[in-house]
């Protein structure tokens, strides 16, 4: 057992750093064991600290070679060293210079923080708390310096040089070594500082700000891989042009580099001029990357790039401030999505999202609030929580006062922080200010943990000819806070289209809720009406009202908005389910309640929408997933059950649509002699062609199989050729092993494409997956050491495999718990990150939860643990 308590960090604690940098120059000799690093750092006391305070630099893992204070050797009494600290303990109360010597081993460095080697590429990663991996310093946020890098390498094993900044100088620098000299300019913290040192391959374009300032974009990737740059490159000019229209942002150096190296613990890192990437979200052609890759790599390019501003020119004052930046850049990368894509397809797959992601962590032991009051270890606060609740708070705030009040609000907070490290309050500061209006409601947001519930009642008075909603907020499990600001869009809805009746609380098509409860009144309304209620999902709430299938049908008939219809029709299927999942036996025939008229809905919808729209009509042809199902149940879950009734009612909307789907699946074809094309309007009809041929395969698993088959080796592109092989991958038989043996072998030298591979192999909803997975963990493509493997096989069966994760026979638990272990003694980060798989253990019904139950307590036990792991798994057990 664990018996050390941790330490705790809490937000209440915060002091500004007594001492500050002005300046770093480091000058790095890259080595694959003995890279030396010298910094000098220019320190000076901060006025808003405590004077004559000791100065203790954070190092980790770090063994100090030499240290001078200005350009003198130091007493050993002034200071001590350790792995995690360097304390001078009578620094100078006047500016002085500190020039510390360190070593560090580049190629032993498995956990991916600080300087470390992917596929011989140096690379650093220094958020959150990594740059202390390289050199000892006052590694928070808050200490925000001018960098300049030096470095320094073997020219044939690191041509390319690239630092934080403009390059100034480079040459030769003794036999076979050459260097790189990068200035900074900008102000930054250390989390933002990186190198890279390798081989590389580069594309490159010009790019002009609408300052008319000349920028050279670049993109570095493995050597032989330029062809598959060239999307992530036009992303970047793409991203950089929106955010000049969208919120008047230039870009402010001379280069903007990305450089796509494959060991990464995350998705990306807004390093200030240098974003680092994972590979999975730059390298993307028509042969290897489906539409949601493309998708992703565009919106995760400008992720980054957007945090030029929102992360980098304004950076946080401490990580509990996290969500100022991430938040508000996952608002930003949206917003750029919806204007490059379909802006309402779009909206429905950030509700799916946050639904599948953000819902369940607030709902169990892993939930916390967007702003973090307290944390062990602050890796793992990069979560749906902060990231994806966070960017429905900046929406909400800009749905409260309106899109010019917003956009005067942006641009008064850049103006009022540029350069500064700031928090939630100077953000919502900005806007008060701009608006006059007192934004406490909506800050609460920030505060309070949880998913509130909004109950709402309607009432039609058809002799005053009247529509009363009551509404009412609730925060489960803290009843008595104070409310939180609600914006519901809304709008009635008749037998004929949208009702224009009149309510003088309703602005512009929007009432906010800031009280417990209150009620509105629609006056004219002729006949009884239904509510659309939460358009475009105006707030991140759960919704309890009382409706009927009528009424949905109804809305997802003649709504104007497409999430709303979107979402009646999964209100009903998602009642379908889940009374199929309390039968008795669920029938094999693909029968149950009642599901004509829905599925005579979405004929009806198919017949008149689906070739206007194949991108929406995919997205209403889906049902909910197993997740989402036990996510509404809640409580005493039985994944069988849910799997069993989801595949019942799949069965019979299949059935039901029936010929429909073979039409739509040939028109929505790509034409054999087109040309692939990545964009969002092709995407849908491929979206709506594999949607078809999954309800197919439901249906008549024969038919399912032999389209599935001819589609799995016509296709010319990535996103076609696997939903095929998703189709074979559900049916068992020979066919299936075929397809895959045949996916495996043609991708065998393309680790991007055998993650798909392995994910969909995890993914099968059978009682041999568990040992397919431990099979595949010996696959000579797979790796625990890198974090796209493992997620891809590992993650992707705990995350998303509900009936073999949580095997009744623990079997499924036990098989995460001990890729944890592994995992843990090299990457802790990415231990953590999987061990959250048993974020909803509680849900589940009491076998399998004694049995989740058993299997974290096994973990617990085992021997020295990383902080990462032991925090998850004490607020998992709500021991921690
Ligand atoms: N700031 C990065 C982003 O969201 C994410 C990030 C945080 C990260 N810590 C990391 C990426 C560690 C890789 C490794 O854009
Ligand atoms: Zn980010």
């Amino acid at each position: 057992m664990r018996t050390e308590t941790p330490i705790l960090i809490r937000l209440e604690d915060y002091r500004p750093s007594d001492y500050l940098i002005d300046t770093v120059e480091l000058d790095m000799r890259l080595h694959p064991r003995e890279t030396r690093v010298v910094a000098t750092l220019a320190l000076r006391p901060n006025p808003a600290g405590r004077p004559n305070a000791p100065l203790v630099l954070d190092g980790d893992d770090l063994v100090l070679v030499g240290l001078t204070l200005d350009g003198t050797v130091l007493d050993e009494a002034a200071y001590s060293a350790s792995a995690s600290a360097l304390t001078l303990h009578a620094p100078p109360q006047a500016p002085f210079t500190l020039t510390i010597e360190t070593r560090i081993d580049p190629t032993a460095n498995t956990k991916l923080m600080g300087l470390y080697r992917s596929s011989g590429v140096y690379c650093t990663q220094c958020e959150a708390d990594g740059f202390r991996r390289i050199t000892y310093f006052l590694d928070r946020p808050d200490v925000m310096a001018v960098y300049t890098t030096r470095i320094e390498a073997d020219a044939a094993e690191a041509p390319v040089l690239l630092g934080n900044g403009n390059l100034r100088e480079s040459g030769p620098a003794g036999p076979g070594r050459h260097y790189a000299v990068w200035d900074d300019p900008h102000p930054k913290p250390a989390y933002l500082f990186a190198l890279v040192g390798g081989r590389l391959d580069r594309v490159s374009r010009d790019f002009t700000t609408v300052d008319g300032r000349a920028v050279t974009l670049a993109v570095y990737v493995e050597p032989g891989k330029a062809d598959r740059a060239g999307y992530a490159l036009d992303a970047i000019a793409r991203s950089m042009t929106w955010d000049e229209e969208a919120f008047g942002r230039a870009y402010d150096l001379d280069v903007f580099n990305v450089v796509a190296v494959s060991d990464f613990n995350m998705g990306a890192m807004e390093n200030k001029g240098l974003n680092i990437f994972n590979d999975k979200y730059v390298l993307a052609s028509p042969e290897t990357a489906t539409d949601a890759d493309y998708a992703a790599v565009e919106r995760i390019i400008a992720h980054e790039y957007f945090h030029n501003w929102s992360g980098n020119r304004v950076t946080c004052r401490d990580w509990f401030q996290l969500c100022l930046k991430e938040g508000l850049t996952v608002f930003r990368d949206q917003e750029f999505s919806s204007d490059m894509r379909s802006r309402a397809v779009h909206r429905i797959g950030e509700v799916r999202t946050l639904r599948a992601r953000q819902f369940p962590e607030d709902a169990g032991p892993l939930a916390h609030p967007v702003r973090p009051k307290v944390y062990a270890e602050i890796n793992n606060f990069y979560t749906a929580t902060v990231y994806e609740k966070g960017a429905e708070i900046v929406r909400m705030l800009r749905t409260l006062i309106g899109p010019a009040a917003f956009r005067a609000g942006m641009d008064r907070y850049f103006s009022d922080n540029d350069g500064r490290a700031a928090t939630v309050e100077d953000f919502l500061a900005a806007f008060a200010t701009e608006t006059g209006r007192d934004l406490s409601a909506l800050a609460q947001w920030y505060e309070r943990p949880g998913t509130t519930v909004i109950g709402v009642e309607g009432h039609y008075d058809s002799s005053a000819r009247t529509y009363r909603l009551c509404f009412r907020q609730r925060l489960p499990g803290a009843e008595d806070g104070p409310p939180l600001a609600v914006p519901i869009a809304l709008g009635l809805v008749g037998e004929d289209g949208p009702i224009a009746a009149s309510c003088e609380r309703v602005v512009e098509g929007v009432f906010v809720l800031d009280r417990p409860s209150d009620e509105i009144v629609f006056t004219d309304v002729d006949a009884r009406p239904v509510p659309s209620l939460f358009r475009g999902f105006s707030a991140p709430v759960r919704i309890e009202m009382a409706s009927s299938d009528a009424e949905r049908l109804t809305l997802l008939a003649h709504d104007t908005d497409a999430f709303t219809r979107w979402q009646a029709g999964q209100s009903i299927a998602m009642r379908l389910i889940v009374e199929r999942t309390k039968a008795e036996a669920p029938s094999a025939d693909g029968t149950g309640p009642d599901a004509e008229a829905f599925i005579a809905a979405l004929s009806t919808f198919l017949d008149a929408e689906a070739l206007s729209d194949p991108a929406f009509a995919a997205l209403v042809l889906g049902l909910p997933s197993e997740g989402d199902v036990a996510n509404e149940i809640g409580r005493n879950i039985d994944p069988d059950a849910i799997h069993s009734a989801r595949r019942t009612l799949r069965r019979q909307v299949g059935r039901g649509l029936g010929s429909r789907l073979e039409a739509l699946h040939t028109a929505m074809a790509d034409g054999p002699d087109a040309a692939f094309s990545p964009d969002a309007a092709s995407a849908g009809r491929r979206a709506l062609r594999n949607a078809a041929l999954d309800l197919i395969a439901a249906a008549d698993e024969g038919r399912g199989a032999e389209l599935a088959a001819a589609q799995f080796t016509d296709s010319t592109n990535m996103t076609d050729r696997l939903a095929a092989l998703s189709a074979l991958a559900a049916i068992p038989g020979e066919a299936r092993e075929d397809a895959l043996h045949a996916f495996g072998t043609r991708y065998a030298a393309e680790p991007l494409v055998l993650d798909k591979w392995f994910a969909i192999q995890a993914l099968i909803p059978e009682e041999g997956t568990i040992s397919r997975v431990g099979r595949l963990q010996d696959h000579p493509a797979f790796a625990m050491t890198n974090p796209n493997r493992v997620r891809a096989l590992i993650g992707t069966f705990g995350m998303a495999n509900p009936t073999q994760f949580a095997r009744p026979d623990g079997a499924g638990f036990r098989l995460m718990a001990d890729a944890v272990r592994m995992i843990d003694g090299t990457n802790p980060q990415l231990a953590a990150r999987l061990l959250t798989a048993f974020g909803s253990w509680r849900m589940l019904e009491p076998g399998r939860q004694a049995q989740a139950k058993a299997t974290l307590g096994e973990i617990v036990s085992a021997p020295g643990l990383s902080r990462d792991v032991a925090d998850i798994l004490g607020r998992t057990l709500g021991t921690g």
